[in-house]
């Protein structure tokens, strides 16, 4: 840390913090007694605090975001060029890094070539859901309207993306919500409602998608919301032949397949997008997170070419356009650091880091497994990673999320920040998870798995 804030600069800032700060994701009460964590510098993988310890980053900013690390000065010097020339407009006008920036997306999204911007995964996902609204109005009298979630997934925290949430903890007291969203079973093979292995248990959970549909009428079905693999529920990384069998059920009713990239996209498991590692061609997208790395809020949903014309077919009516906005989606920043994000990504070739990492992660993590009964499995598609807890191996008891929580604190203590999942589903808070920056080295890995193994040996000593 460089010391830009003297001691008692910093100790105010944590003192205003606790008086006037609502933080996300957390309980205030402790804040009563202890410190608030202030997160003052980042550089590379790691990050310094308020008492200047360091940390190395295992969950890329908490929430799967800054990909290709902190400090990155050719993005800020990317945004800073770009606020001088011309900060925002209007989402109604075009501007030179929103048109530049779709370009090169696009040129990663075969079959794919328009690009609404807006700010966040969530309302991303909220602009999905009126398309596939307004497109059963324009074409199917306004009956096909229901969307398909899944269990497990969640699509953000809007009332609306809540209401395509299949994480119970998650939605609980924020009822009630939107009619219209309906649920379908998870994929998860260790958490199995079917007794079959493989392949054969993919294209089960992807059946109980069609039996959903059947039980519906596909008529009123408009579209599947999936992620490619479910980050906040678990780190579910899908069966073999699951998304095969999607594709087909969504092809077979005419449902449009919406696919949930804030995690998974630019980069995360090795590829541009998570779906492109099944094989998949998907109506709509949607990504945020790691677009820009968190250096500015940028939000994409990208179509097809076919769902773009519903909205264009007749120019007489003047209702037949998508009638929505995103103030802050004409901001440029956020294609201006996006453009810079993926030049970064391809020219230090962070893609073929992000297999090589992710798979010794995997292989660290499995080898702990060996170690420490209470690693029940391992998951990860990249650097995106989970290790589930569990009492006992035969039964999958998971663990009281309390000693989770214990290995999560205790890493910190250690200077390792890693993640697990916290109020998502009742009883099954018991994943731990990791999501490094792409920019992470063999040492780094090792690291943060060392730590995990250290936790691990001393929460769960006796
Ligand atoms: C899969 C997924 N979709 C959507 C969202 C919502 O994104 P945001 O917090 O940017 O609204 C998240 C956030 O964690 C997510 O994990």
């Amino acid at each position: 840390m460089d010391g830009g804030l003297r001691d008692n600069d910093i100790s105010k800032i944590v003192d205003l913090d606790r008086a006037h700060i609502w933080h996300h994701l957390v309980q205030h009460k402790p804040f009563e007694t202890g410190e608030p964590r202030v997160i003052v510098e980042g550089k590379g993988m790691r990050v310094w605090d308020q008492k200047g310890k360091e940390h190395l980053d295992a969950v890329s900013g908490g929430v799967w975001t800054v990909n290709v690390g902190y400090g990155r000065e050719s993005i800020a010097n990317a945004v800073r060029d770009q606020l001088i020339k011309l900060n925002y407009f209007a989402g109604a006008a075009g501007s030179v890094p929103g048109a530049l920036f779709a370009e090169r997306l696009l040129g990663k999204m075969p079959g794919l070539s328009r690009v609404y911007y807006c700010n966040s995964g969530s309302e991303a996902n909220e602009k999905a859901f009126k398309m596939v609204r307004q497109i059963a109005h324009k074409r199917y009298g306004g009956k096909k309207y229901k969307i398909l979630y899944r269990d497990r997934d969640y699509h953000g925290t809007t009332i609306g993306a809540l209401s395509a949430g299949g994480q119970d903890e998650r939605n609980a007291q924020y009822g009630p919500f939107a009619p219209g969203f309906v649920r379908v079973p998870h994929c998860l093979e260790y958490r199995a409602q079917w007794d079959l292995s493989g392949e054969a248990y993919g294209k089960r959970a992807a059946d109980a998608i069609e039996e959903v549909i059947l039980a519906e009428g596909p008529e009123t079905v408009g579209a599947l919301c999936l992620e490619p693999v479910t980050a906040g529920g678990g780190v579910i990384t899908p069966p073999p032949g699951y998304w095969e069998r999607v594709q087909e059920i969504c092809t077979k009713y005419d449902i449009l397949l919406h696919i949930d990239e804030v995690v998974c996209g630019v980069g995360r498991t090795g590829v541009w997008f998570g779906y492109q590692n099944y094989g998949v061609k998907p109506d709509l997208v949607t990504m945020a997170k790691g677009v820009a790395s968190g250096y500015a809020a940028i939000a994409c949903l990208v179509t097809t070419e076919e769902v773009f014309d519903m909205f264009k077919d007749d120019a007489s009516d003047p209702m037949n356009y998508f009638r929505d906005i995103s103030t802050f989606g004409g901001c440029t920043a956020g294609p201006a650091a996006a453009l810079e994000n993926m030049r970064i990504i391809e020219d230090e070739n962070l893609l073929q880091n992000t297999l090589n990492m992710g798979e010794r992660m995997v292989d660290n993590l499995n080898a702990l497994s060996e170690k420490h009964e209470v690693i029940g499995q391992v998951r990860g598609a990249g650097l995106f990673c989970g290790a589930e807890l569990v009492s006992d191996r035969k039964t999958k008891d998971p663990v009281d999320e309390k000693l989770v929580q214990a290995v999560v604190a205790d890493c910190m203590a250690q200077g390792v920040v890693i993640g697990a999942t916290n109020r998502s589903l009742p009883r099954l808070n018991n994943t731990l998870c990791f999501s490094p920056a792409l920019i992470a080295t063999s040492d780094d890995i090792d690291h943060i798995t060392d730590a995990v193994d250290q936790a691990l040996t001393r929460v769960f000593a006796s």
